[in-house]
């Protein structure tokens, strides 16, 4: 059950953080990974760890999720070095929390560029691949903050995210004939280097809002993304999972 065996999977952002911890989980359940992420370096050393612990091919590739050419590059890469894709993730995002009245446009431009437009321009980049494998699953990384607008994000964030829930939903109708599936996880507060920039205040209000009484981990959100990119998934599309601890009844 949920094995993801000889799947080829991209994983956007994957070099730290919930995107690491997909990308080691769906080589646990036997899947190639490719990590296309910014920081190549650390790609290349998150791919290499997993590889070590799991023994599957793995590859870290340079993309940068805000330059639609370097999008198409990275996954015509990713593509040959696996024999294919089957899976993506749109996962590479940004957080700001700039409060409204203080909000220049180039800060709202970078968000919205690598959140909502790169979660786009991967879709499209992979359209072809996904369709041809048969398979198709696609998962954007929504969050909390698209759902509810959010206590301590930024309105880019916030409008990112929103989108990305709608283009999921775009997404899924479009390509179902196609046996493609578009989902989306909506995640509440999850321990990464992301939320580091919140005060140590901010983090105790945001984690007393959480009824079970823990920040979430990044493998909470990667466990949820199995059932989602599995053969036994392959009927759900168009919908966002949200994983947050309870948030919405707290
Ligand atoms: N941490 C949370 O509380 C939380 C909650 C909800 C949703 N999310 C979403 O989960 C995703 C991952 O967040 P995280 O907490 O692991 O963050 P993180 O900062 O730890 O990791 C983000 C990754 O994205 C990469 N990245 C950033 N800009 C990029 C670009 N232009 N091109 C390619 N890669 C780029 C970074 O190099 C990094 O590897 C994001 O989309 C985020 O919005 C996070």
């Amino acid at each position: 059950m949920l094995r993801l065996d000889n799947r080829c999977a991209i994983v956007t952002g994957g070099a730290q953080g919930i995107g690491a911890a997909i990308a080691e989980t769906f080589a646990k359940q036997g899947a190639k990974v490719a990590i296309l992420d910014l920081n190549v370096e650390k790609a290349k050393e998150t791919a290499a760890a997993i590889k070590e612990k799991y023994g599957v091919d793995t590859y870290g590739i340079a993309m940068n999720v805000a330059n639609v050419e370097s999008i198409e590059t990275a996954m015509n890469a990713a593509n040959e070095a696996m024999g294919g894709i089957d899976i993506l993730v749109n996962n590479a995002g940004i957080l700001n929390s700039t409060p409204i009245a203080d909000m220049k446009e180039d800060e709202w431009d970078r968000v919205i560029d690598i959140n909502l437009k790169g979660t786009f321009f991967c879709i499209q980049k992979a359209e072809s691949y996904l369709k041809a494998s048969k398979y198709g699953r696609i998962i954007n990384m929504a969050s909390m903050a698209g759902r509810m607008g959010a206590h301590a994000s930024g309105m880019a964030y916030v409008g990112s995210k929103a989108g990305i829930i709608g283009l999921t939903k775009g997404v899924a109708r479009r390509f179902a004939a196609d046996q493609v599936t578009c989902n989306c996880i909506c995640p509440g507060i999850i321990a990464t280097d992301m939320i580091k920039q919140w005060s140590p205040e901010e983090m105790q209000a945001q984690e007393d809002r959480i009824p079970i009484k823990r920040l979430g981990t990044a493998f909470d959100v990667a466990y949820g993304c199995i059932y989602l990119a599995s053969d036994e998934g392959g009927y759900m599309t168009g919908q966002g999972l949200d994983i947050n601890g309870g948030i919405y009844i707290g």
